[in-house]
């Protein structure tokens, strides 16, 4: 596994094996990795000829009062997970002065799709987030990139900017890896205190909830949003929703009918000093 630090040389090497007919598959993130990160890295190896990991916690996509100077995560202890599963052949680990040179401007906005659902309380982040992607996809040049579907409204973004300007790359969104009481893993969730990491799954139970009202031919929004505010309620240590609710998955407006047969049931609710989101999609309900 080689460790390349900067954009030039990253763009280089890439552009060599992809001259001898390799496809790159490629997975971004924040490094602070788990087996939701791992089970990206998996995917793309098992689609493509030389798999490439970026590790860069991007400053760009916190707002200010947000966790950036405390986000976890340790690139040594990412570098060792990587080489000992075996599954990455390049890790780009670029510095903030090599992706963010003085006089940096760009931010790209996927119109309509950013200012909504977590885009309401985090102004600007998707626009940070659609930027950096399209920045690594420029430098790493993958046929394939892989996206977890725990963060579903980055994953709708990104495949919206890839469509509307041509992005020679093919998006994967994989499912989200939960640990066993239905708690999605993320990096962040190591900001739980025991206790909250014990009442943490319960915004996986609300979402549960109404996915099986739901398939249980229940259509009513409001009421559905009323059911997953009443579990989530019952967990005292959350304390605020900023959403939780039922959408479209693809243009991610909020339902008030529910008259099609894909439905996406998202919530984002804070607890302790953690902001956890998660969703579930509920296809077939016709
Ligand atoms: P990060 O939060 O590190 O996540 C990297 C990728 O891992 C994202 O595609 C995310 O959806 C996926 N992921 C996280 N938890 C997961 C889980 N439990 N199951 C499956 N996949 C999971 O998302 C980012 O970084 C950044 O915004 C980034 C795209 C790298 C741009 O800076």
């Amino acid at each position: 596994m080689e460790t390349i630090r900067l954009p030039r040389i990253m763009q280089e090497t890439v552009m060599r094996e992809r001259r001898s007919g390799k496809a790159v598959g490629f997975v971004p993130t924040m490094g602070a990795l788990h087996e939701g990160h791992l089970s990206l890295v998996r995917a793309a190896r098992a689609e493509n000829d030389l798999v490439a990991v970026s590790l860069f916690v991007n400053p760009a996509q916190f707002a200010p009062g947000e966790d950036f100077d405390r986000y976890p995560g340790n690139a040594g202890d990412d570098l060792e997970k990587l080489s000992s599963s075996g599954l990455a052949d390049i890790v780009f680990l670029p510095g903030k002065e090599a992706v963010y040179p003085p006089g940096f401007s760009t931010r790209v906005e996927v119109v309509g799709l950013s200012d909504r659902m977590c885009g309401r309380f985090r102004p600007g982040h998707f626009q940070a987030v659609a930027a950096i992607v399209l920045k690594l996809f420029n430098i790493v040049q993958p046929a394939r990139a892989y996206f977890g579907q725990k963060d579903y409204q980055q994953a709708v973004v990104v495949k919206r900017m890839v469509r509307d300007l041509n992005l020679p790359v093919e998006i994967s969104v994989c499912p989200t890896v939960r640990d066993p009481d239905g708690l999605a893993m993320s990096s962040r969730n190591v900001y739980l205190s025991p206790e909250e990491r014990q009442a943490a799954p319960a915004l996986y139970r609300a979402l549960r909830a109404a996915a099986d009202a739901l398939e249980g031919g229940r259509r009513d929004a409001g009421g559905l949003g009323s059911l997953m505010r009443t579990v989530l309620g019952r967990e005292p240590l959350f304390h605020g929703v900023d959403y939780i609710s039922v959408f479209d998955p693809e243009t991610l407006d909020e339902l008030e009918n529910i008259d099609r047969d894909d439905v996406l049931i998202a919530g984002a609710a804070r607890i302790g000093g953690a902001r956890l989101i998660d969703n579930l999609l509920v296809n077939n309900l016709k």
